[in-house]
């Protein structure tokens, strides 16, 4: 038995990145009928992948023979839209952020549990088979006690006439919104709640008004330290993606693994070694080892894990209030921009 889903905003990351994996590798969802704004875009779409039943409204969407919709639609239309497929009676998987507002965020998760339906949030990188390895060890305890963390997501993105994402009012947010939320949500999953943040958000290189430039120190409830980069200002050519793990025991670095496409690279150093002070400060280049593993396709995966909850399967490590979660670090850190100072979440 399959799920039936309709797309609210289906030709942007939905046309992208989400049908066409769903369409090929999912196995417990099937997509039934899409909406979007954009005619001509939508015809193209439904064309492109032969599914025909498409609309202009949601309204007509939510009329469609459907479980639940995937709503990949600009952030401003996030909380209308959820509220309006819970009227519906329909699940719901939201692209990241949930909501503009935090308090938006909580109304939406009180009315899921009101009515009972299946809300997530498209946290999708938390499908790598590298980040979900690199979960395992830290939870394991192969790196000791975690000290230090660190995820960076960039890209460049330049002024574009009419964009969203560029405006506070649409987008919510820059580069630490549109990109941040992924590494701050990866953070969190590998080392637990974080306690404190400091952000620097600054737009140094556009003419927009949303950050262009995002730095951000974090302290975790274990004591950890951490760090999240997100430029929308260096060259995609330059970008790594870098993501570092630190530990009493050992570390972890990757590089390729956050962002859209599944794979990555990843190298571990472990010492079981007793770690006594060794004043010549020796190193061991040669004690890092590669990690390879078969990537899997991300946005088949997230949708997927929605389907087999709402058939009646384990909850999904992104079911909403990680969105929520999310959301609330995030606007601690934008206060923390703002008043220059260092804020609890
Ligand atoms: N998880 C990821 O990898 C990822 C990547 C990109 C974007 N996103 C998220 O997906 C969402 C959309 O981003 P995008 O990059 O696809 O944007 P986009 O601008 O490329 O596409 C948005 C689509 O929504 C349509 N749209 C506009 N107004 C609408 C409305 N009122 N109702 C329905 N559809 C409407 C547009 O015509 C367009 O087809 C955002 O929340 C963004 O943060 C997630």
């Amino acid at each position: 038995m399959k799920v039936r889903w309709g797309i609210i905003g289906a030709c942007g990351i939905a046309k992208r990145r989400t049908i066409p994996e769903v369409l090929r590798f999912a196995e417990k969802s099937e997509i039934v009928a899409l909406m979007d704004v954009d005619l001509q875009a939508l015809k193209a779409t439904a064309q492109e992948f032969g599914i025909p039943r498409a609309h202009s409204t949601v309204s007509e969407l939510l009329k469609e023979d459907i479980d639940a919709v995937y709503i990949a639609s600009p952030v401003a239309f996030h909380y209308s839209q959820t509220k309006e497929a819970f009227a519906a009676g329909k699940h719901v998987l939201c692209e990241k952020p949930l909501a503009l507002r935090v308090e938006e965020g909580e109304e939406l998760l009180e009315l899921a549990e009101k009515h009972n339906l299946k809300f997530g949030v498209a946290f999708m990188m938390r499908y790598n088979v590298y980040h979900q390895k690199i979960r395992e060890f830290v939870t394991e305890g192969k790196i000791g006690q975690p000290v230090f963390a660190r995820a960076q997501l960039t890209c460049f993105y330049p002024e574009i006439p009419g964009a969203w994402r560029q405006k506070k009012a649409t987008g919510g947010g820059g580069a630490l919104t549109d990109m941040g939320c992924h590494c701050i949500d990866l953070l969190e999953w590998f080392f637990g709640e974080i306690a404190e943040v400091f952000g620097f958000l600054d737009t140094i290189t556009h003419k927009y008004e949303v950050e262009d430039t995002s730095t951000v120190l974090l302290k975790f409830k274990n004591q950890a330290h951490g760090f999240v980069d997100n430029f929308f200002n260096l060259p995609d050519a330059t970008a790594r993606n870098i993501l570092e793990i630190y530990g009493t025991k050992g570390a972890i670095f990757a590089q390729h693994t956050i962002g859209q496409d599944p794979g990555g690279e990843v190298w571990y150093c472990f010492s079981e070694a007793p770690q006594g002070y060794d004043a010549l400060q020796r190193r061991t280049p040669t004690s890092w080892q590669k990690l390879e593993l078969t990537p899997k396709a991300l946005y088949a995966q997230e949708v997927d894990a929605m389907s087999e909850w709402i058939l009646g399967g384990p909850k999904p490590h992104i079911a909403a209030e990680i969105g929520l979660r999310n959301m609330r670090v995030l606007s601690a850190i934008y206060r923390s921009a703002e008043e220059r100072k260092a804020v609890a979440v």
